[in-house]
């Protein structure tokens, strides 16, 4: 493993912990996410790594030498901050450069590389103005050419793209991806957008309160979400309220269905599906559920429709079901007051011990 973080607690004065007992490992070239809540701990533990905020306790290890005690400069690190922190007084290309003149490059290198970068985030023509002259979107993207063109071992990005649109966005990341390969760097990439760290992570740490929730690759984290937060935190899921029986299925209201899992007879669970698993019918239509199928009957009360998809709210035994159709251009099949069956996979359905919280 290139880098490690083992068991690491920061405490701001007397506050709770902001971040305790976090440990993962990142082999070298390897892309990991953080992902988590607002004020989870996600710029705290970048911060820890980077040595810019002394760790309260816990080790750091790069290359398997401990750094946890070495100054910034001396862990050939790459960071780039959730707030730019450009230098004010210094043209865009001269930030770029900063971190290159510090490492005594030649002019002609120095030249060569800002080019690159300023090419790589697409601003070409404002090398020679001021942070101020740009557009909170452009200086994000200088902080980023900042924090790549010096080639670090480590790369630690804090939301590094949040202030683009869409499609900048989307360009900015398979950049990010494509350079953190070549060059083979380590790197830490913090978000709170799930899609975001889906797309380019080889794994991913999900936080919640200052702790780990789970690290996976994306499919395990979406697929096979550890806990009721994870698995609401990566995409859209229902919540519905069950209670296991002897046999191991559950029982929703006076529906049967079956699980991933199965728990202790009697006690509370929370049985969760995601809308665009669930198959919509009328009530009346034959295809059983089939083998490894669960069916449940419920009423159409609400339908919006956001372009892509239609989306349902029907109600049903456990509560009020989330469903997600891709629309087609034959329109919308149900309405308010329908009574329809939902079916979904056995393999769909997560279950975990517990209450639904309200
Ligand atoms: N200098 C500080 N002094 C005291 N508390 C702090 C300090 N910096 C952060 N915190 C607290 O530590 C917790 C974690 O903050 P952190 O900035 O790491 O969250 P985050 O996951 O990066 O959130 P966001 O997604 O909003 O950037 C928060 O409760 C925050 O208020
Ligand atoms: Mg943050």
């Amino acid at each position: 493993m290139y880098l490690t973080v083992e068991s690491l607690e920061k405490r701001y004065g007397h506050h709770d912990p902001s971040v305790s007992d976090l440990s993962f490992s990142l082999s070298q070239g390897e892309l990991l996410g953080i992902l988590g809540p607002s004020g989870c701990g996600k710029t705290t533990t970048l911060r820890m790594i980077s040595g810019l905020v002394p760790i309260t306790s816990g080790k750091i290890f790069v290359a398997g030498r401990e750094v946890s005690n070495l100054p910034t400069y001396r862990r050939n690190m790459g960071v780039m901050f959730q707030s730019y922190a450009l230098f004010p007084h210094l043209t865009i290309a001269e930030n770029i450069a900063f971190g290159l003149e510090m490492r005594k490059l030649s002019r002609a290198e120095i030249g060569r590389r800002v080019a690159d970068a300023l090419a790589m985030v697409q601003l070409k023509a404002v090398g020679e103005r001021k942070p101020r002259e740009l557009s909170g979107g452009q200086q994000q993207r200088v902080a980023l050419a900042r924090a790549l063109v010096i080639e670090p071992d480590i790369l630690l990005l804090d939301e590094p793209l949040s202030n683009l649109d869409a499609k900048l966005r989307d360009d900015m990341r398979n950049e990010i991806r494509d350079i953190q390969k070549r060059l083979q760097m380590t790197t830490v990439f913090v978000t709170h957008d799930q899609t975001e760290a889906m797309a380019i992570c080889d794994r991913i740490v999900v936080m919640n309160r200052g702790r780990l929730e789970q690290i996976g690759t994306p499919l395990e984290i979406y697929e096979k979400p550890a806990t009721p937060m994870v698995a609401d935190f990566v995409g859209r899921i229902n919540r519905l309220a069950g209670t296991w029986r002897t046999d191991g299925a559950l029982m929703l209201g006076d529906a049967v269905v079956r699980g991933n899992a199965s728990g202790t007879a009697g006690t509370d669970a929370v049985v969760m599906v995601r809308p665009h698993r669930i198959t919509m019918l009328a009530a009346d239509e034959t295809p059983a559920a089939g083998p490894g199928r669960n069916r449940l009957a419920g009423v159409v009360r609400d339908v919006t429709f956001v372009g892509d998809t239609l989306q349902y709210k029907v109600e049903a035994a456990g509560g009020l079901v989330a469903v997600e159709k891709t629309t087609t251009s034959a329109g919308n099949r149900f309405n308010p007051g329908d009574a329809v069956s939902l079916v979904w996979r056995f393999d769909d359905t997560l279950t975990f011990p517990g209450e639904v919280a309200g």
